[in-house]
């Protein structure tokens, strides 16, 4: 085991940079918008039940793989799975998914940069426009924007585990806490905001069916950053005094309350600007939310405020999405950096620069998708319809392999790790782990239901 591994300073460290990479824009708008179209507060319930019963168990298990070998996923499932090749298949799925996820999330947080830029120019007017976005994502003002993030990025992931990532996160999560807050007070002062609110939280269980209850876990997964090798490789800088078992307890219910409080943001924002909106017709897109609908809405919001404060109110928005992204970029970063540190034994510099590199690329080409390059436009033909280059990443490996590395991590802990050796893992920096009720749960759960659960999505995305 190596020794000079980089470790989070401390438990708070870990919370925040995890916090980080949950944090999303899934959280900001994906999530408000799935429950008010899903059964309000019915999806809620629903929603925290998945977080607790399902989630909580695969991110212990990441993070406790993470901690045991003290690797990134590639070699964590090597090391453990004592070589056999479908062991080190996982291995090297866990590191291919953050790497094509982190394409087409660099690609959604360029054009964030450059909407927050066009804010801050005071350029409201122009982004409010309906056929903008359209133009945007074939500008090639979008390559500026992109030396602007990489640059960004290099800074923090270079800097390493404590004085980047961590760091990071320190200075940039509470400052997005303070942000969504600010809105959220903001936009409940606007009249009709009730009505967001209300359509948010008054449950509907008659809009509850197989379809609603699979999009929640799917949700919750994602939002969880699982299933992406990310808390694998943070659960790697852990040290073996830490109680991961409350800091991925911290993890969940931090990413839960800020899906939770930003409902308190995007729905009544809706609601104050046009009070006759129908849950029903709201985007089931997040991009589409963040980048035609919500600059119509700061526009609309002139009429009340003024300009100036709806610009400003715009740009605290998008920096707010600018914040959430990019720290959820650098934890998926940072899984194929470490992995190819570690496989080749390279610096961290040289190791950033052939990832950066290789994301780059393929986050130019992907950025091309929507009409620039033919070939990137219509990439496949399936399920009907043409499909580009960057919808072909997001459907293969958003919706499809997230569950499918649930689901094999289950499996490994149940046929190969061994349950028992999980749960001491989980034990180390928390004596009375095994005493819990926690602790039989997962033991349970783990090796039995979840894992159907989650082959069950899995076929559904197929
Ligand atoms: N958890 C993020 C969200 O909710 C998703 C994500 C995390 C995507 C990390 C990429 C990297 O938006």
């Amino acid at each position: 085991m190596s020794t000079s591994r980089e470790h989070f300073s401390s438990k708070i460290g870990f919370v925040l940079a995890a916090a980080g990479s949950a944090v999303g824009i899934g959280n900001l708008v994906g999530f408000p918008v799935a429950a008010t179209k899903n059964g309000g507060g019915a999806f809620l319930i629903i929603y925290a039940l998945f977080v607790a019963f399902i989630c909580l168990p695969i991110m212990l298990a990441e993070m406790s793989l993470g901690r045991r070998t003290q690797h990134s996923p590639y070699k964590a499932y090597a090391e453990l799975g004592k070589g056999a090749n479908r062991w080190r298949l996982a291995g090297w799925l866990a590191t291919i998914t953050p790497f094509m996820i982190a394409v087409f999330y660099m690609v959604i947080t360029v054009w964030i940069f450059g909407y927050l830029f066009q804010t801050l120019a005071g350029n409201l007017e122009l982004i409010a426009q309906p056929d903008y976005f359209g133009t945007f994502v074939n500008d090639y003002s979008f390559v500026f924007y992109l030396v602007a993030v990489l640059l960004i990025i290099n800074t923090i992931l270079v800097g390493g585990v404590r004085q980047g990532i961590e760091r990071a996160s320190k200075i940039l999560m509470p400052t997005l806490f303070v942000m969504l807050l600010l809105l959220v007070v903001f936009v409940l002062t606007l009249d009709n905001a009730m009505e967001g609110v209300k359509f948010y939280l008054v449950p509907d269980f008659s809009k509850i069916n197989g379809g609603v209850i699979n999009g929640a876990l799917a949700q919750a997964f994602f939002s969880l950053s699982l299933g992406m090798g990310i808390l694998i490789t943070y659960g790697s800088y852990f040290r073996r005094r830490d109680n991961i078992v409350s800091s991925g307890k911290l993890v969940a219910l931090t990413d839960t309350a800020v899906a939770f409080t930003a409902g308190l943001m995007t729905l009544p924002a809706i609601f104050a600007i046009y009070p006759d909106t129908n849950p029903a017709t709201l985007s089931e897109s997040s991009v589409s939310m963040v980048f035609s609908f919500f600059p119509q809405i700061f526009m609309q919001l002139s009429n009340i405020v003024g300009y100036g404060f709806a610009s400003v109110a715009a740009a605290i928005f998008f920096l707010l999405a600018f914040v959430a992204a990019i720290t959820s970029l650098v934890s998926i970063i940072e899984v194929p950096t470490s992995s190819f540190m570690e496989r080749h034994n390279v610096s961290r510099k040289k190791s950033l620069l052939v990832m950066g590199f290789a994301i780059t690329l393929l986050t130019l080409l992907a950025a091309t998708s929507f009409g620039l390059v033919p070939w990137v436009s219509n990439f496949v033909h399936y399920a009907g319809a043409d499909k580009s280059l960057f919808d072909v990443i997001v459907d293969v490996f958003y919706e499809t392999i997230l569950p499918l590395n649930g689901l094999i991590i289950c499996l490994f802990v149940r046929f190969r790790w061994k349950r028992a050796n999980m749960a001491a893992e989980l034990a180390e920096g928390n004596p009375d782990y095994q005493q819990t009720f926690l602790h039989k749960y997962i033991d349970f759960a783990i090796g039995t239901f979840i894992p159907v659960i989650l082959a069950v999505i899995f076929a559904n995305t197929v």
